[in-house]
């Protein structure tokens, strides 16, 4: 049973809207399910092998991800699209997760948001791409990207557009 959703943006802006879906999708939640959205991406040193092998120090800020991932039955994703690719600090986060396995059987949802009418497809399906071989399950129906995301919007980031909020809520349902 799906009671913990960890929730992962792609992007570190304060007035993100990628972040903003996130903790739009926090408040959709269903009762009994509760979404906590990740703080650390901006502490985790770059991936490197030798800091991650044996006799090397650990490093606290990884531990956390990997703790914090170990402990979410779920997972949810919700980046944009940097140059058609993954956003580099994700990507970053992801490299630390490959030889430590927690997405092994993870139920996932990979969202992106772009002010573009591609909705970031090409982020979101590389994103994809790397989950899926790092053995997290990701059903079609929890990859969307989300075309023209300003225009869905209000200044403050609230979700102004009712099918995006019902495409949230599916989401959300089907990961659980
Ligand atoms: C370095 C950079 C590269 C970008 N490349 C793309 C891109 O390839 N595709 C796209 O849809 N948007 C691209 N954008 C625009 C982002 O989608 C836009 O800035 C978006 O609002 C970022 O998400 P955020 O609001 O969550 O920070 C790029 C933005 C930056 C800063």
């Amino acid at each position: 049973m799906i009671k913990h959703i960890l929730a992962i943006s792609g992007s570190l802006r304060n007035t993100s809207s990628n972040t903003n879906i996130l903790k739009a999708c926090a408040a959709l939640a269903p009762d009994g399910v509760k979404i906590t959205l990740y703080e650390g991406l901006d502490k985790l040193p770059y991936f490197s092998p030798e800091l991650d092998g044996e006799g090397a120090v650990p490093v606290v800020a990884v531990q956390d991800l990997r703790e914090q991932l170990k402990k979410a039955d779920a997972v949810i994703f919700c980046t944009p699209e940097y140059a058609f690719g993954v956003p580099g600090v994700l990507k970053n986060a992801l490299d630390w997760i490959v030889s430590s396995g927690e997405f092994y059987d993870k139920p996932t949802a990979v969202i992106s948001a772009s002010p573009l009418a591609t909705g970031g497809d090409k982020a979101n399906a590389s994103l994809v791409q790397t989950l899926t071989v790092m053995s997290a399950i990701i059903k079609e129906e929890n990859k969307l990207p989300i075309p023209v995301v300003r225009t869905k919007m209000d200044a403050a980031g609230n979700i102004i557009d009712k099918e995006l909020e019902t495409a949230l809520v599916q989401v959300i349902r089907s990961l659980v």
